[in-house]
């Protein structure tokens, strides 16, 4: 069985750093997390890069869609200064380097695969060919919102356990994580709560949720059985649940 730590650097250590950048997973490790999660998305030219957004606006100085613009044209682009000029410099990191960081660092990972529009199945496989190249750590957590990403992953990596994500987690879960065969099911906190978690237990899944940056907020799910959660706040958290 797959063993999740209850604490996840989601996106790194975004309030500190900037967010799915080597520095944001860097410091994640120095707060004491064991594990990242990051999103990975195909730059237009095919290539697996950690990015959250589909368009550059937000966390780049550039402008438009990742999915429009080349490798070469994204190296370019400064992932950093947006956050503060100290960060001014950093790169939209590759699948590749995200990955050898962790080694290096001894961190976990949980890769969510971000697909745009119609390249769901080709991010998945794309995103998992690389990893399973490049990775030879503890196995990680393969997931998406995208249930086409998580059925390309299974194809692609079978051995590497998978979560489906959701926002409100969906009425037909129980078939949804059969048939992608996942060891999570993972949701947005708001939605949680006691009986749909005890519910997925009995399912034999465990349960992830996402984005929690207050503790009180914290206590209560993990009092409610969630497993893991997902938190900008990493070293705050993982002094309160060590
Ligand atoms: O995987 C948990 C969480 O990262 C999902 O939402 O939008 O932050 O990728 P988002
Ligand atoms: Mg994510």
């Amino acid at each position: 069985m797959l063993k999740i730590p209850r604490i996840i650097a989601h996106r790194g250590s975004p309030k500190a750093a900037p967010e799915n950048t080597l520095a944001s997973f860097r410091r994640a490790a120095r707060e004491g997390a064991a594990w990242v999660e990051f999103d990975v998305a195909l730059t237009l030219d095919g290539r697996p890069v950690v990015f959250h957004d589909d368009a550059l606006d937000r966390t780049t100085d550039g402008a438009g869609l990742l999915a429009d613009i080349s490798f070469d044209i994204l190296r370019d682009l400064d992932a950093g200064s947006w956050f503060s000029s100290a960060f001014k410099g950093e790169m939209v990191p590759t699948l590749e380097e995200a990955l050898e960081l962790f080694a290096e660092l001894g961190l976990g990972f949980n890769m969510e695969i971000k697909p745009s529009a119609g390249r769901e199945v080709e991010t998945a496989e794309v995103a998992l060919a690389t990893a399973r190249e490049c990775w030879n750590g503890p196995l990680p957590l393969i997931s998406s919102f995208s249930r086409l990403s998580v059925a390309a992953a299974k194809e692609v990596q079978p051995g590497w356990p998978r979560g489906i994500l959701f926002d409100r987690v969906a009425e037909d879960w129980r078939d949804v994580a059969a048939k992608l065969d996942v060891v999570s099911v993972g949701a947005n906190h708001r939605h949680l709560d006691r009986e749909l978690i005890a519910a997925v237990h009995a399912d034999g899944r465990k349960v992830t949720s996402y984005t929690v940056n207050e503790s009180e907020r914290a206590s209560l799910l993990f009092s409610w059985g969630v497993d893991a959660l997902f938190t900008d706040v990493p070293g705050a958290m993982l002094k309160n649940f060590p």
